[in-house]
């Protein structure tokens, strides 16, 4: 067999086949062809010896040759054999143990998040979403903090590029939850308990700050609302999510939209309390909390001589990475979506 003869073979494949009449003329002429000493066989050994300009030329004939001819093989053998083409079904090892398929599971953040919403509920906190985009009324001149105040700058805040409104000002990516505060008093719905948990947004970004982060809010608006509430409230999600065994700080400051106010933080996981590349001083800034502020009461249209409330803002990732033996110490891993990062949890 050489390899002019290769135009032809298909033609005389077709020729041969038309005189079969049995099983065993089938099997003879299958091995004349394709089998391991057949006629394509013979086709590949004189290929081999060729030289690569020639290989060029009859490499891709040879195979479509061969396919050609493995094809026609397949519907003979069905009609002669009254066999049905090897499935890679019939090969299939049943019993075989199969690939694991991974399942996954909610982020770490949702997680928390969840957790969260859990601990809050008997304490009648209904958990409300409020816009991520939203005007700049909500954000600031409704808790107090007029256009001109330098307080403002403290959110960091990213602008929409976007039309004004007359009267809310300027569109912004919530840097806070406590935005939400206005809006869930304008319900007009009172007494009031929210959670409020979403994305904010600010310009920030290092060890302890994302641009993109979650915040939960909660807010009492009561008849007698006192600080005792908040303190007990603070205590009891505080004792539910860490563990009796960690400490909360509150630490006296100003917030213009409550009075008085305080930042909260915890001793640092991570170090013990010692102090770390985290910490810094032992401690963790978790969120902030105190009464709210009459202006702000007055802005949601309920009447501050009649009605007191506290609230308290606190960033879910911190309060995550706090949690008792996670030994997570940059907050950029929990967004950076590394699975060799995520699996761990
Ligand atoms: C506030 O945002 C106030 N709205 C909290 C508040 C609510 C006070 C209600 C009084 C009453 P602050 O800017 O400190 O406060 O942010 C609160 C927490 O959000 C921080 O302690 C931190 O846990 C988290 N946080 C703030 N900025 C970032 C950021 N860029 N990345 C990740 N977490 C952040």
């Amino acid at each position: 067999m050489d390899l002019s003869e290769l135009k032809n073979l298909i033609s005389e494949f077709k020729a041969d086949a038309k005189n079969l009449s049995s099983a065993a003329d089938f099997e003879q002429l299958r091995q004349q062809y394709v089998g391991k000493r057949g006629k394509i066989a013979q086709l590949f050994e004189a290929f081999a010896k060729l030289g690569a300009e020639e290989k060029k030329e009859f490499g891709k004939k040879i195979n479509e040759l061969k396919n050609e001819i493995e094809l026609e093989i397949v519907d003979l053998q069905e009609k002669f054999l009254n066999k049905k083409a090897e499935s890679p079904l019939d090969t299939f090892a049943k019993t075989l143990p199969g690939k694991k398929i991974e399942a996954g599971h909610l982020h770490i953040i949702t997680q928390a998040i969840s957790e969260i919403v859990k601990i809050f509920k008997p304490l009648g906190f209904a958990r409300v979403r409020h816009p991520e985009l939203d005007w700049e009324w909500f954000a600031f001149d409704a808790l107090n903090i007029p256009a001109s105040h330098p307080a403002r700058d403290e959110w960091e805040t990213f602008f929409v590029d976007a039309p004004p409104d007359k009267k809310y000002g300027r569109l912004v990516i919530t840097p806070h939850t406590s935005s939400g505060q206005v809006h869930e008093m304008l319900k007009n719905e009172l007494p009031i308990r929210m959670l409020g948990i979403s994305r904010c947004g600010r310009r920030q970004e290092d060890i302890r700050h994302l641009q993109t982060f979650f915040q939960f809010e909660g807010l009492a608006v009561d008849k007698g609302i006192s600080i005792s509430h908040l303190k007990g409230t603070l205590d009891y999600f505080a004792k539910n999510f860490f563990g009796p065994n960690r400490e909360i700080r509150l630490r006296p400051h100003n917030f213009r939209f409550t009075e008085p106010s305080f930042e909260i933080d915890i001793n640092c996981d991570l170090c013990g309390g010692k102090g770390c590349r985290f910490c810094k001083s032992g401690w963790v800034e978790l969120g902030g909390a105190g009464m709210v502020h009459p202006n702000v009461l007055k802005a949601g249209g309920i009447d501050p001589a009649v009605y007191t409330g506290f609230a308290f803002g606190w960033g879910v990732e911190r309060t995550y990475m706090m949690k008792s033996g996670t030994q997570i110490d940059d907050i950029r891993y929990l967004f950076g979506n590394d699975l060799r990062f995520l699996e761990q949890f």
